[in-house]
């Protein structure tokens, strides 16, 4: 998908059905359009918003995949390893341009490489969710996904992510009132 196909705010026709997931994907959106429009007003304070959006979305990157990862284990997803694959392949390739980032102190530079990093999740996420998440809207249930804030996910993926014991049990929420 190309730039221009990608819309700059998450639409209906990318839900994959399971409301954590599509607000984790929702918030991509929101890192990337952050990250864009901060370049291109060009605030005194460039650097420290493009600093703090890069590690929103390290965190991300890591809770998110770490959500969807867990999610497709638990519900016997056959294309897991497939999926992956994919995850790492692009976490590769954010963080080779993140400390490309962190390397430079010219801000021409900085912003230049920022904008990089903008456009490379931005069109990642669209193609990424229309092709391969959808290939899973089928196969996930809502009780397949750990439901909790992102955050907890980030911290758990930066303490070794899938060697930890996950009790899908405690997070199928009580019965509410109907
Ligand atoms: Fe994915």
């Amino acid at each position: 998908m190309t730039d221009q196909a990608c819309p700059v705010e998450w639409t209906p026709d990318l839900s994959v059905g399971i409301e954590a997931i599509d607000d984790d994907h929702k918030t991509f959106f929101v890192v990337v359009d952050l990250m864009q429009s901060a370049i291109r007003e060009n605030p005194q304070n460039l650097e420290a918003i493009l600093r703090s959006s890069i590690t929103i979305l390290q965190e991300y990157v890591n809770g998110h995949f770490l959500r969807e990862e867990r999610a497709m284990e638990a519900a016997g997803y056959a294309k897991l390893e497939e999926h992956r694959a994919l995850h790492e392949e692009f976490k590769a390739k954010a963080q080779q341009i993140i400390e490309t980032f962190n390397k430079i102190t010219d801000h021409d530079e900085q912003n230049k490489v920022a904008q990089k990093l903008a456009e490379v999740v931005h069109s990642w996420i669209c193609d990424h969710i229309a092709k391969v998440d959808m290939a899973y809207k089928d196969s996930l249930k809502a009780e397949h996904v750990d439901s909790r804030p992102l955050a907890f996910l980030s911290q758990e993926a930066d303490e070794g992510g899938d060697d930890n014991d996950f009790d899908l049990l405690s997070m199928i929420p009580e019965d509410g009132p109907h």
